[in-house]
């Protein structure tokens, strides 16, 4: 059989098979409080050997998107249990993924306050969804954020904590900390638009690097490192981040960082070519979580390879609940439709039938 079906430990953890399900944004927590069907959705596709949630807001603040569900608060926490509580009752283990998006946010979300960065320069050709001028839901341009202080930095990093803490209270077997895509961590580690001048920006990488470190350090001593992993896209140039002296080599010491702290995995995507892949892969010594463009053919390669330990899937996993037996048995694949990524309601979210093709019985697994 082949290696992405076969069990992992993953820091203790163990895992049923090497397939996890990426984060994926829904945005169906219409109040920010995650709802009865997000519980269904998740359980549904709880054969995966991990799930990651899609990015929870750890604070009023860190929002960017309508309808994305928070870890703030006690009505979230009483939400994400029932999640929790229908995953691990489905045999499934499951992570949230903690989420600031920094500047990419909108006053519209944040009771007309600024958004927050690493300075004070707005995410250009950004959009956001917020509400217009009118109130109503849109489509709208990143607002021009402020640059945090001292103390508001080390509000972020309280609010960081406290996440994990409700994380760990609402039942979840550990947290990601989101730190790609462009949202605040990246806003930092990015040395062409963080320009600071004091211990968290300039042209020193450690510098550059010590905000998300000070976040997975303080977390790891509420939840222990075992229980965080962290979420990387080095070369992904989304929300208008570009190209900057020594990339290269900001990546790996953040990765040589992180495999000094012993946290349970390291999460990436867009690595860029094969010989930065497999330096980065070299420089964190523990589990490696590559995401992007599986199918069930490349991701046991991958694994085969050692270019990563466990195979994270997406889009493949919105139509496709039973997608482990899917790729195990060689089912097709049913497509799923872009108009229901994200927002409405149950349609196009947890109405995706498991497959049912002659003779053969989805329950069925080799001996
Ligand atoms: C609808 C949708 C929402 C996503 N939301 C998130 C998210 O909340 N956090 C994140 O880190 N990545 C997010 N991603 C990226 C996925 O985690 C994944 O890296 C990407 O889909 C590539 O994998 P795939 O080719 O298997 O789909 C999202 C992707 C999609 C399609």
């Amino acid at each position: 059989m082949s290696s992405l079906f076969e069990s992992y430990d993953l820091a203790g953890l163990p895992l049923s098979n090497r397939i996890v399900m990426a984060p994926m944004t829904r945005a169906r927590a219409h109040d920010t409080v995650p709802s009865a069907d997000m519980a269904t959705y998740y359980a549904q596709r709880a054969s995966a050997g991990l799930i990651i949630t899609e990015s929870a807001q750890v604070s009023q603040q860190g929002r960017g998107y309508l309808h994305t569900p928070g870890i703030h608060t006690d009505a979230q926490i009483e939400g994400w249990k029932r999640v929790t509580d229908a995953v691990h009752r489905a045999g499934g283990r499951l992570f949230i993924q903690l989420w600031h998006v920094g500047r990419v946010s909108h006053v519209s979300l944040l009771d007309g306050h600024s958004p927050v960065s690493a300075v004070a320069v707005t995410a250009a050709q950004t959009l956001v969804h917020a509400y217009d001028s009118a109130g109503k839901p849109a489509q709208v341009a990143a607002s021009l954020p402020v640059a945090l202080d001292a103390n508001g930095i080390r509000q972020v990093i309280a609010d960081f904590r406290q996440a994990a803490l409700n994380a760990m209270a609402a039942g979840f077997d550990g947290v990601e900390i989101h730190a790609g895509n462009g949202f605040l961590f990246e806003q930092f580690i990015n040395g062409g638009l963080n320009t600071r001048e004091d211990r968290y920006g300039g042209t020193l990488i450690s510098n550059r690097l010590r905000l998300l470190l000070e976040t997975v350090d303080e977390i790891s001593a509420q939840i222990g490192h075992d229980r965080v992993g962290v979420r990387v896209s080095p070369f992904a140039r989304l929300a208008d981040l570009h190209p900057f002296e020594d990339e290269q080599a900001t990546w790996l010491a953040l990765a040589g960082a992180l495999s000094q702290r012993r946290i349970a995995y390291l999460h990436a995507s867009h690595l860029g070519d094969p010989d930065f892949h497999k330096a980065f892969r070299a420089a964190f010594d523990g589990s490696f979580v590559l995401s992007g463009g599986f199918g069930a053919e490349t991701a046991r390669q991958a694994i085969d390879e050692g270019l990563t330990d466990l195979a994270v899937f997406g889009r493949p996993f919105i139509a496709n609940p039973d997608l482990v037996n899917r790729l195990r048995f060689g089912w097709p694949l049913a497509e799923a439709g872009r108009e229901a990524f994200y927002g409405g309601g149950a349609r196009g979210y947890v109405d995706y039938p498991v497959y049912s093709g002659e003779g053969v019985d989805p329950q069925w697994v080799p001996a």
